[in-house]
């Protein structure tokens, strides 16, 4: 497949296919990323939501399956200060569910984790030299970029503004992610936490693409052919997917998530900080429509999804996170091998049309 409009993509990572299977934490499988490989896309396996021992893991059974490309995913959050007076406020809130579902309120309350890039991650990168390493949250310190870099890496990270895109850029990133506020999972935002300053795809993505100079991927809302033919059109070098790999037997999606992407409206997601404390997006339910989906007593990111766990435990479709994108109605029951191709063959069959 070599007849792709715009090949700045293909050339700086080494793929085949300008679809990148976005990273999706909790979500993405080793199988997953094998797959998107082998249909000659970018997979990429996100780091956040595991321990670097099984970082390692999955690291080892990837390179061991695919000789190709590979993206790394990392979250650079800065861990927040203690703040006990806040989680308390924050469980208070929550006594009614506990109290209603018969989870012990008096229990030591579980900590919800999300790993930052750190010293240990950073060896984990110079050992296994993945080709891309992506950062959602801005970037790392510069002592650490530096070292990534020294890798060969080539580096990604999410602009879900025109200012971050430009700072992202003056940073040393090699491509940008335009993350349109169609986009599941959490807002890559970091220069400000104003959500005003969130626009659509549609907006975002031509008005990045004529602020910076290097390669610029879409994300967000893209679900399918018609899609990425449009992120082409409006400037995108590639697009980043997440949802539509949501419905793949690959995903690691929880029954109440499975269940939910398959009924929810596209009307049915919004902007949460429930489960984090920073905004992501994901299916309406129920701890979402009683408490507001943004509440500003949710502690600080990562930390506010603690109290939720022995809620989760007992409803987990009314008190888990159900990320997913307001394209979910475009997801279809395919593999994540059948998805890339059928994507990438009915691309270019619609680019030859015109
Ligand atoms: C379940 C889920 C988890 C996600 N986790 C991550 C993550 O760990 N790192 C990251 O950079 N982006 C994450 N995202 C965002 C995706 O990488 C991607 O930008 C987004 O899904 C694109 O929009 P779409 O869902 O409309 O396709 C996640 C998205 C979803 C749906």
């Amino acid at each position: 497949m070599s007849t792709w409009p715009d090949t700045r993509i293909l050339d700086l990572l080494g793929i085949d296919v300008p679809i990148i299977q976005a990273p999706m934490a909790g979500a993405t499988t080793t199988a997953m990323v094998i797959a998107a490989n082998q249909a000659g896309a970018l997979g990429s396996m996100p780091a956040a939501a595991l321990s670097i021992e099984q970082l390692r893991d999955a690291l080892n059974t990837i390179r061991q399956a695919s000789a190709s490309p590979i993206n790394v995913n990392f979250f650079c959050h800065q861990p927040p200060a203690a703040d006990n007076a806040r989680d308390h406020r924050w469980k208070t809130l929550l006594e009614p569910y506990y109290r209603e579902l018969g989870a012990d309120f008096d229990a030591l309350t579980p900590v919800s984790n999300r790993a930052p890039f750190d010293e240990a991650a950073c060896k984990v990168v110079e050992e296994f030299r993945p080709e891309v390493v992506s950062f959602h949250f801005g970037l790392p310190e510069k002592a650490l970029l530096d070292r990534v870099k020294a890798t060969g890496a080539k580096v990604l990270s999410s602009a879900t503004t025109v200012e971050e895109a430009i700072w992202l850029e003056q940073h040393g990133c090699d491509a940008i992610i335009a993350m349109g506020i169609e986009a599941g999972g959490h807002r890559g935002i970091f220069l400000s936490d104003d959500l005003d300053t969130q626009i659509g795809l549609m907006a975002l993505l031509p008005q990045i693409v004529d602020a910076v100079k290097v390669p610029v991927i879409a994300a967000g809302g893209v679900g399918d052919a018609r899609g990425i033919v449009a992120a082409l059109a409006l400037g995108a070098s590639a697009v980043q997917i997440g949802t539509a790999y949501l419905f793949t037997p690959e995903a690691n999606v929880s029954v109440s998530h499975h269940y939910a992407l398959r009924h929810a409206q596209a009307s049915e997601t919004a902007l949460t900080n429930l489960f984090t404390g920073r905004p992501a997006r994901g299916i309406v339910n129920r701890v979402m429509r009683e408490l507001g989906a943004i509440n500003p007593s949710a502690p600080a990111f990562p930390t506010a999804g603690g109290a939720l766990m022995p809620l989760k435990a007992k409803d987990e479709a009314g008190f888990s996170n159900l990320w997913a994108g307001q394209a979910l109605r475009l997801g279809r029951d395919i593999s994540t091998y059948d998805l890339t191709r059928q994507l990438a063959e009915q691309v270019l069959a619609k680019i030859k049309r015109h």
